[in-house]
């Protein structure tokens, strides 16, 4: 680990507390006036930094840089050995995932980047992806399973990030089928994921859940056509969390989740955050818009709907609208 690491890691684990610049010097075996240029180094970076005399250093609540230190920070211990990558801008962290994942990348390693310049969305739509204000984020995994469990993958996401949401940030979050989240009736979240599977077995090789989520981005800052229904966890208020913290409590409460999915043990926590179940929804199948009645969740995260006609079906992919919100 690098100086500059060092000082932010203890910063990070202090804030908003001074930390002594002396005890950082002892720590690392360096001058004080080595801890001194780390310091200088990451106000260059961006990171806003109190100093005091008899104190030390403080880092602000307010400074909310995305860096490695500071999401393994709120890690698990058992998800430190992850392999993580962070970037100020990419094209698409799903993207950098999956040609990770041909190159051999391991269960749990995690891409997130500040900005996206191409995020993408569900149903080949784009994911709009503001620099400082949302979190994009993308996790690889290797589940030994068949496709059709891949589904579970995303059920499992969207209870974790409700979890998170509500852990970190005190706010309540539902889910309207399949993986979107809402906030006071706004969608904050979005997931998509996507798997690739081995042509010779028929298992699925690696799976990548990616997340979208508007962290603080100001209701005025969305593009005209999402306004009315794109919301953020924080719009007019200061967050009380960090992006990096928020980061990290998804990938701990998604892990959790992950280590025995197939138990399927969280489709009643999924089932009771759903807000659709018992309204009237359309669903796009057969090149059509069919209105229904939405009942239930199946056993495999499908959505059990009645049609008009009295019939019942399953749905395992693809969108739904409600009326009242969409
Ligand atoms: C949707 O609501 O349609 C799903 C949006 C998923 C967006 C996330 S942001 C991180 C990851 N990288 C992407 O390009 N997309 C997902």
């Amino acid at each position: 680990m690098s100086l500059k690491d060092f000082v932010l890691q203890n910063l990070e684990e202090n804030r908003p507390s001074y930390v002594s610049g002396q005890q950082m010097a002892e720590m690392f075996q360096v001058s004080r006036a080595a801890v001194w240029k780390a310091i200088e180094a990451l106000r260059r970076d961006g990171y806003e930094i109190n100093s005091a005399p008899k104190k030390g250093y403080a880092l602000l609540p307010s400074s909310d840089i995305l860096s490695k230190g500071a999401i393994y920070h709120f890690l698990k211990s058992e998800y430190r050995s992850f392999s993580l990558h962070v970037y100020e801008s990419i094209d698409s962290t799903n993207q950098a995932a999956k040609k990770m994942a041909v190159d051999g990348a391991a269960e749990g390693t995690v891409i997130v980047a500040n900005t996206q310049t191409a995020g993408r969305g569900r149903m080949g739509r784009s994911f709009y992806s503001p620099a400082h204000s949302g979190i994009y984020m993308s996790m690889i995994l290797r589940p030994q399973t068949d496709i059709s469990d891949t589904v579970l993958l995303t059920t499992a996401a969207g209870v974790a990030v409700c979890r998170a949401i509500e852990s970190t940030c005190k706010k309540p979050c539902f889910i309207k089928w399949l993986n979107d989240i809402y906030l006071d009736e706004k969608k904050i979240c979005g997931i998509l994921t996507e798997a690739m599977t081995n042509c010779e077995t028929g298992l699925v090789d690696s799976v990548i859940v990616g997340i979208g989520v508007n962290f603080k981005t100001p209701a005025h800052a969305f593009p005209t056509e999402l306004q009315s229904r794109a919301g953020s966890i924080f719009s007019d208020e200061i967050p009380s969390v960090t992006r990096s913290h928020l980061i990290a409590e998804i990938v701990n409460k998604f892990m959790d989740l992950y280590a025995d999915f197939t138990q399927k043990e969280f489709l009643k926590e999924y089932h009771s955050r759903s807000f659709v179940l018992g309204k009237q929804i359309s669903y796009f199948a057969q090149n059509q818009w069919h209105d229904a009645l939405a009942l239930d969740i199946a056993d495999n995260g499908g959505l059990i709907v009645r049609d008009k006609e009295g019939k019942i079906h399953t749905l395992h992919s693809g969108e739904i609208t409600l009326r009242n919100i969409d």
